[in-house]
């Protein structure tokens, strides 16, 4: 797996994230709730930027959340983000290394989620079979897996497969402390026979003081389409559910911003 540079260096990851808003936390914890599970898997958990609040929710709920990453920055940084939180939360959460294609954690969950495009960095459609075979192996009988994507967004596809999109600055922020500045370009191609997507990404981060270092993190990225998409689960012993087009839980559209496909072992 090609590193993405930006996760090593996850206080920019994290700054993006702040940046963007995010407002999907409510759908996670909202689907947990109504699975009443006991024990949860999260892969691809990068920070813990859901895994951490995950984790609160089941302190009270009672079920225990394990957070699983390939890239150990991004590990570090959730288990420093872990450090502040009370023993409650910390005996309810376990933060472990690992790689999808390859799991092997000798135990099974009753839901598995992969929220915010872990499974774009599956590349090519061998990957993608390991994985789902992987998680369906780690499920429990009846067990949920639910796997978020971007939906194809074919009007910015066709501009990135002729002479790819023009590159343009997408991130302007400061840091809430307002100590450090992340300016943040993409330029964005698209192969249409192998299905992949290159983002280009130039960071520039300041300090207040005016101390600045550059660097390039390119996002090799699989564009799944929706029957494609299905098909991922049924091939490998899934009955698919529901697929979900939206963090209000509205059923996938043509103008849905997300594919999230709800799956049971
Ligand atoms: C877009 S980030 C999402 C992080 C987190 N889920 C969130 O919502 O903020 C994708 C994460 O998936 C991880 N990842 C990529 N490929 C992986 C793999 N094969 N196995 C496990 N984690 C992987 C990356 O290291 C990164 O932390």
């Amino acid at each position: 797996m090609a590193i993405e540079e930006v996760y090593r260096h996850p206080e920019d990851y994290d700054l993006e994230m702040a940046a963007h808003g995010m407002d999907d936390l409510p759908f996670w914890l909202n689907l947990l709730a109504r699975e009443h599970p006991r024990r949860v898997l999260e892969v691809g958990c990068g920070t813990g930027r859901l895994t951490i609040p995950l984790a609160r929710a089941g302190s009270g709920q009672g079920f225990h959340v394990t957070g699983m990453d390939a890239e150990g920055a991004m590990l570090r940084r959730a288990r420093e983000r872990a450090q502040c939180e009370p023993d409650t939360v910390r005996t309810a959460l376990r933060l472990l290394p690992g790689d999808v294609r390859e799991l092997r954690l000798h135990e099974r969950f009753d839901v598995i989620v992969l929220p915010f495009g872990v499974a774009h960095h599956l590349l090519t459609l061998e990957e993608q079979l390991a994985a789902w075979r992987a998680l369906h192996e780690h499920l429990a009988p009846g067990g949920l897996l639910a796997v978020e994507v971007n939906a194809p967004n074919l009007a910015l596809l066709a501009q990135a497969a002729d002479d790819g999109t023009p590159r343009t600055t997408d991130l302007d922020v400061w840091d809430a402390a307002h100590t450090r500045h992340l300016v943040r370009s993409v330029s964005t191609t698209y192969c249409p026979a192998t299905q992949q997507a290159l983002l280009a990404f130039s960071y520039q981060v300041c300090t207040a003081e005016g101390q600045c270092h550059s660097y390039d993190s390119q996002f090799a990225m699989h564009v799944y389409f929706p029957q494609e998409f299905g098909l991922l689960f049924t091939t490998t012993g899934f009955t698919l559910e529901r697929l979900i087009g939206s963090y209000d839980d509205k059923p996938f559209d043509a103008r849905s911003p997300v594919m999230i496909a709800l799956a049971r072992a």
